[in-house]
């Protein structure tokens, strides 16, 4: 059974048209990641699934219900946001515990559900404590442990790493894995992250200007982009895209992933390299061919330095072509 199937879903707020025809499945189990530039519509579509937003038109299905008309609480989801708005007079074990409370969930059944959540979240010696006690990464656990005590048939997470610094958001990143396979539950994550959405995606939808512009596993997207915007939405440093007319002649648009430029004395592309970052595994050197900026990404370390001239080369089964529209040729 799907999790979730949204069919010809709109939304508009006066004659703002934000989600235009959205019709995508989450199987049973799935974790999907939404993507897409800043004001593309994720997160209006996260609160329309949860019902915070009602559709303008089409069909929001759930666990096999139809439930357009059904209230945030009795849709059997629970949503995780980036400010994730503890209560602050309520400890830990009082924040966990109050939809439950509310809901007149027996006494037995909370304290069973707060000791598994705390439990999977490392939270156990924290019960007692009160938000401002907490560090943030702290707090995002009780944000998400509040949501697991629910027992959701869905999760829906709104960015929530994105206030953390690099080190916790790996940790949590994989705590959030661990927590997808051991409650084997649907999940909606929306990030900016390239790395969570790569690493933690069954499939990844990719959003723009309130459209769905491509769905696959983060592997069919990144190897298999549909056009032009996905090329370059997905991958980081993202993939070059360089005119054809200057490897030689045609009018369409070349796309070489920086990962897949390399290093040849003989190679068609001269550059003149304008910045080098060193980050010890990796060199990315932004080259200027002609008047186009790109990006190479060589592994390991190199003495390469600003205003050198170096050539590069790629393989030929490596480069995408797209037309004047962006779509992909074959
Ligand atoms: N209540 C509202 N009234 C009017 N317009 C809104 C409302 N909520 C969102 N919008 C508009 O809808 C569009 C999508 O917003 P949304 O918050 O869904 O984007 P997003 O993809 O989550 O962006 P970000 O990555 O910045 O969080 C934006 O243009 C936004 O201005
Ligand atoms: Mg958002």
């Amino acid at each position: 059974m799907t999790a979730l199937t949204l069919t010809n879903v709109n939304k508009s707020f006066g004659n703002v048209h934000v989600l235009k025809d959205i019709t995508l499945e989450v199987e049973e189990g799935e974790f999907v990641v939404f993507v897409g530039p800043s004001g593309c519509g994720k997160s209006t579509l996260l609160r329309v699934i949860a019902g915070l937003e009602d559709a303008s038109s089409g069909e929001i299905n759930i666990g096999g219900q139809q439930v357009n008309l059904v209230p945030p609480s009795k849709r059997g989801i629970a949503m995780v946001f980036q400010s994730y708005a503890l209560y602050p007079h309520l400890n830990v074990r009082g924040n966990m515990t109050l939809a439950l409370k509310q809901e007149k969930q027996p006494k037995a059944v909370i304290e069973e559900r707060v000791a598994n959540a705390s439990r999977m979240l490392n939270l156990e010696d924290y019960l007692d404590r009160y938000p401002s006690e907490l560090s943030g990464g702290q707090r995002q656990r009780v944000a998400i442990g509040r949501a697991i005590v629910r027992e959701p048939k869905l999760f829906l997470f709104d960015e929530p790493l994105s206030n953390l610094d690099a080190a916790l958001r790996m940790n949590t990143r994989i705590e959030i894995a661990n927590l997808h396979r051991a409650l084997d539950a649907s999940m909606i994550y929306v990030t900016h992250d390239q790395t969570e959405a790569m690493t933690l995606a069954d499939k990844i939808v990719v959003l723009r200007d309130g459209r769905v512009e491509q769905t696959g596993t983060p592997m069919e997207l990144y190897n298999n982009p549909a056009n032009q915007f996905v090329a370059g939405f997905l991958g980081s440093p993202s993939m070059n895209f360089l005119p054809e007319g200057l490897l030689g002649s045609g009018q369409n648009t070349i796309g070489i992933r920086p990962e897949d430029l390399y290093l040849s004395d003989d190679g068609p592309l001269a550059a003149r390299v304008s910045h080098v970052e060193k980050l010890g595994g990796d060199t990315n050197v932004i080259a200027k061919i002609h008047d186009h900026a790109v990006t190479a990404r060589l592994f390991g370390q190199h003495a390469i330095s600003e205003g050198q001239e170096l050539r590069f080369a790629y393989a030929a089964d490596k480069a995408y072509r797209f037309d004047a529209a962006g779509q992909r040729l074959r």
